[in-house]
């Protein structure tokens, strides 16, 4: 299977990430978990990411198509993999077609996890990343809201859409997500 993972800043991809890649055995492809391993590990992209990670801006489209198009070439890829967080622009879905059209492996699914934003705000002071201050969250809101809410018409329009209520316990949302992925994964 080849999922995408869209939803706000806190709606609980990474955490249900987890879950779908143990149970349905994919790879995890978070740019951001990218983007932070190379930020500590201090290389060149990770530092210039940095900027605009911890100021709640998306980093430009280039480099983060470059990262996610060597990344899914990598053997473990093979069997199928979650994007979370990627695509976040137009654009990245754009280049994300290009590329898997050329390779011959199209998406199966895009899901949404939808959550309203004082939710988010409440998951996000629990939590205490370098980027969860309050002013870097609402950056990151407005990016979201701006920049890869027009994803979802993108992905509706392609017929790939399902719709998530991420409101509810962990494991509530989870069998939600099921739902939708068990007769994928069947083939039906
Ligand atoms: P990224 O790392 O993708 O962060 P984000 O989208 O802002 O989302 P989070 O990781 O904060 O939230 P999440 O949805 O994973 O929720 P989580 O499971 O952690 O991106 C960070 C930055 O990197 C961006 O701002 C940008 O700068 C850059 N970047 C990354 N990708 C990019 C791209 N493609 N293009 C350009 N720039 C890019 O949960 C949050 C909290 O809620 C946790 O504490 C969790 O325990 C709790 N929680 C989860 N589920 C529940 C529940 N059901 N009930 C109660 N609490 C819950
Ligand atoms: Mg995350």
């Amino acid at each position: 299977m080849r999922i995408v993972f869209i939803g706000p800043p806190g709606a609980g991809k990474g955490t249900h990430a987890e879950r779908i890649v143990q149970s349905y055995r994919l790879a995890h492809l978070s740019t951001g978990d990218m983007l932070r391993a190379a930020r500590d590990a201090r290389t060149e992209v990770g530092l210039a990411a940095d900027k605009y990670m911890s100021s709640g801006q998306l980093v430009p489209d280039d480099v983060i198509v470059a990262i996610i198009g060597a990344r899914l070439l990598e053997p473990d890829c093979r069997p199928g993999y979650l994007l979370d967080g990627f695509p976040r622009t137009i654009a990245q879905a754009e280049a994300l077609d290009q590329m898997l059209t050329r390779q011959g492996t199209p998406l199966d699914t895009v899901l949404e996890l939808a959550v309203p934003e004082d939710e988010l705000f409440k998951r996000l002071a629990g939590r205490g990343r370098a980027d969860d201050k309050p002013e870097v969250i609402r950056q990151r809101l407005v990016a979201y809201r701006n920049q890869t809410a027009p994803l979802l018409d993108y992905y509706r329009k392609a017929g790939l859409l399902s719709s998530i209520d991420g409101l509810g316990t962990v494991e509530e949302i989870f069998q939600r997500i099921r739902t939708v992925l068990d007769p994928i994964s069947l083939g039906s």
